[in-house]
């Protein structure tokens, strides 16, 4: 079947109380057992990006829900995917930054080559929370010179506010 943005959309579950107690959990997971949906999926954030108007150079994406979605929109837009990975992941020299998220702190890490001084970067995850997760990526593409144009996630949880942690403007398929 071929799926519109809104039946995708309504694939997304919610798990209340997971992983821990008052998280409302977000489960992008059964998209992927349509692959309708996630060539629907893909499209529309192609699309999005697209408009924006701006050479794009890299999509990044954050380890380990926007693996899911950033390679395949970068293969779309035929550019460079690079992946921030949480800590001792990645060989070779790498930059680094602490962060902390909606439950929990951690170290995200990005591969010095991966991008180059004056490329355009789109970051790419399937849910923006506190914001913490993102801003380190914002972070991390600073240090090594880049400019992110574009933060793009499914999902954003707005009561937590989190777009007003980044620097670069946000699109967020749903809202809640
Ligand atoms: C989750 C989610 C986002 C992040 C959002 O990742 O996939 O990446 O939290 O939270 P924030 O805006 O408060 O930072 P998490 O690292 O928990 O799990 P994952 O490895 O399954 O992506
Ligand atoms: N990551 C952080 N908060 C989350 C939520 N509420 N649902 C899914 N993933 C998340
Ligand atoms: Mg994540």
């Amino acid at each position: 079947m071929t799926y519109t943005i809104e039946q995708v959309k309504a694939l997304i579950r919610e798990y209340p109380d997971f992983p821990s107690e008052g998280i409302l959990f977000r489960d992008i997971f059964p998209i992927f057992q349509q692959p309708e949906a996630v060539v629907c999926l893909t499209d529309h954030f192609v699309e999005r990006i697209k408009g924006l108007g701006k050479r794009i150079d890299v999509v990044v994406g954050l380890d380990a829900r926007g693996f899911l979605f950033g390679p395949l929109i970068a293969i779309k837009l035929g550019v460079a995917f690079v992946p921030v990975r949480k800590r001792g992941k990645l060989p070779g020299e790498v930059v680094d930054v602490t962060y902390m998220k909606e439950y929990g702190e951690d170290i995200f890490q990005m591969q010095a080559e991966g991008i180059k001084a004056g490329q355009n970067v789109v970051i790419v995850d399937d849910l923006l929370a506190t914001g913490g997760s993102c801003k380190a990526a914002e972070e991390l593409v600073a240090k090594l010179k880049g400019t992110v144009v574009l933060n793009a996630f499914v999902i954003s949880l707005e009561g937590l506010e989190g777009h007003k942690k980044l620097s670069a403007p946000v699109y967020s398929l749903i809202e809640c």
